[in-house]
């Protein structure tokens, strides 16, 4: 996932002691396409060397201001120059009353005052020195001026202490970051989504099941999130992390995800059905394990209800998005589909190559039409199917 691919970032990492989780954090931006310069206060560097910092990023690390390194003696200058944002991770109480103050007493204070790009902050202090009103004021005042904060958390601290001031983890920052780059073209909707398969008991240790990774569906959330969207994502049984910004709610049966699928519904703007919701439940589930007796044994199954066809069939529905999976025809199919369920949009994929995997080939339709997508990664896919419907909502 390149997902910050040809952005330049520089890292400043103040003295505190999560600067630990900087060096990780360096590693996962670079994984994710960016080239990371890292500042190191004199604070920053008695905690983690420049070395570290050096080996991850591939980059010369700066802590001096009057650094002979820089040609033309003008770090301050050059090292924003066409970067993309500053980052400060960990930010100290101390760099954020000075940035407050515009104070430019070292290297990374004065990248900041020079600068002329995004800064984000993500603040990791004691959480007597967060509470703190001067800490607060400082907070506000930097919001004013339109500084990004990331966090601070809410924890365990390194003093032994629980409470907010810890940074947050290095993948969350990551996370944030990418967020942070994405147009806002779902802020202020509310986006309902079903993800995964459902299970349904025959009794309490068997069942049946359908195949879904719920990857699909668990990166529209997180393309949503990052588009602006409140998203709460009705999800079956998946193994994987609720994306940054996402509220899950955890059901097991087709029933169980229409209730909460319904619980969640007033004043949502968008639902999207991604789930693979089993069409069939058993009649009846056994109260206990079903023995074996050699015999024949049949389950007779009762159809389950269309969680996507009754929240298209309200009165007011809130914009409809489907799913179809096919293994052939799959434009009659899924127009088909759109048009039985009066789906506004329907995301059509040829089931070729199984279920569960990192690539999809997808066709949109809608209204307007056959919209294919070329073939890309599940979050680049994310992020094509969340432009397209953005665009066809109504406007507020
Ligand atoms: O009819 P079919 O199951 O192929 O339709 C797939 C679409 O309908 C998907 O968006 C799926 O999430 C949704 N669906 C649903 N409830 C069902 C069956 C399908 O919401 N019981």
């Amino acid at each position: 996932m390149i997902e910050l691919k040809g952005r330049k970032l520089v890292l400043g990492v103040t003295g505190g002691v999560a600067a630990y989780k900087a060096a990780e954090l360096v590693r996962l931006l670079g994984k994710a396409g960016a080239d990371v310069h890292v500042v190191l206060t004199e604070g920053g560097a008695r905690f983690v060397t420049a070395v570290t910092f050096q080996a991850l990023s591939g980059n010369r690390v700066w802590t001096d201001l009057w650094d002979p390194r820089m040609d033309n003696n003008m770090a301050h200058i050059d090292l924003t120059r066409d970067a993309d944002a500053i980052l400060i991770a960990p930010a100290s109480a101390d760099v954020m009353a000075k940035l407050t103050h515009g104070l430019a007493d070292d290297l990374l204070t004065t990248l900041c005052l020079a600068r002329d790009c995004p800064l984000l902050v993500a603040p990791a202090m004691n959480r007597q020195m967060w509470e703190h009103p001067a800490t607060q004021r400082n907070v506000a005042q930097l919001r004013a001026d339109g500084v990004t904060l990331f966090g601070p958390a809410a924890g365990e601290q390194a003093c032994g202490e629980v409470g907010l001031g810890r940074m947050l983890e290095p993948e969350e920052l990551c996370e944030a970051v990418i967020g942070f780059f994405q147009p806002r073209l779902l802020a202020g909707r509310r986006v309902v989504m079903t993800a995964g398969p459902t299970f349904e008991a025959i009794d309490p240790v068997r069942g049946i099941t359908n195949s879904s990774s719920g990857k699909m569906a668990y990166g529209l959330a997180r393309a949503c999130a990052q588009a602006g969207a409140e998203v709460v994502l009705v999800s079956g049984p998946v193994a994987l992390p609720v994306p940054a910004g996402a509220h899950r709610v955890s059901v097991r049966s087709a029933l169980e995800m229409h209730e909460a699928v319904f619980a969640a519904l007033p004043g949502a703007d968008v639902f999207i059905g991604v789930a693979a919701v089993a069409d069939y439940r058993p009649a009846t589930s056994a109260e206990h394990k079903i023995k074996k007796s050699g015999a024949e044994l049949s389950i007779t199954l009762t159809p389950n209800p269309d969680i996507l066809a009754d929240v298209a069939g309200l009165p007011n529905p809130p914009f409809c998005v489907g799913f179809a999976a096919e293994s052939r025809n799959l434009d009659e199919y899924a127009e088909g589909k759109r048009k039985a369920k009066k789906l506004p949009l329907i995301v059509g994929n040829l089931v070729q190559d199984g279920l569960g995997g990192d690539d999809n080939l997808v066709v949109l339709y809608d209204a307007a039409g056959r919209h294919p997508l070329p073939k890309a990664t599940k979050p680049d896919l994310a992020r094509a199917i969340v432009a397209h419907l953005a665009g066809l909502l109504p406007q507020v």
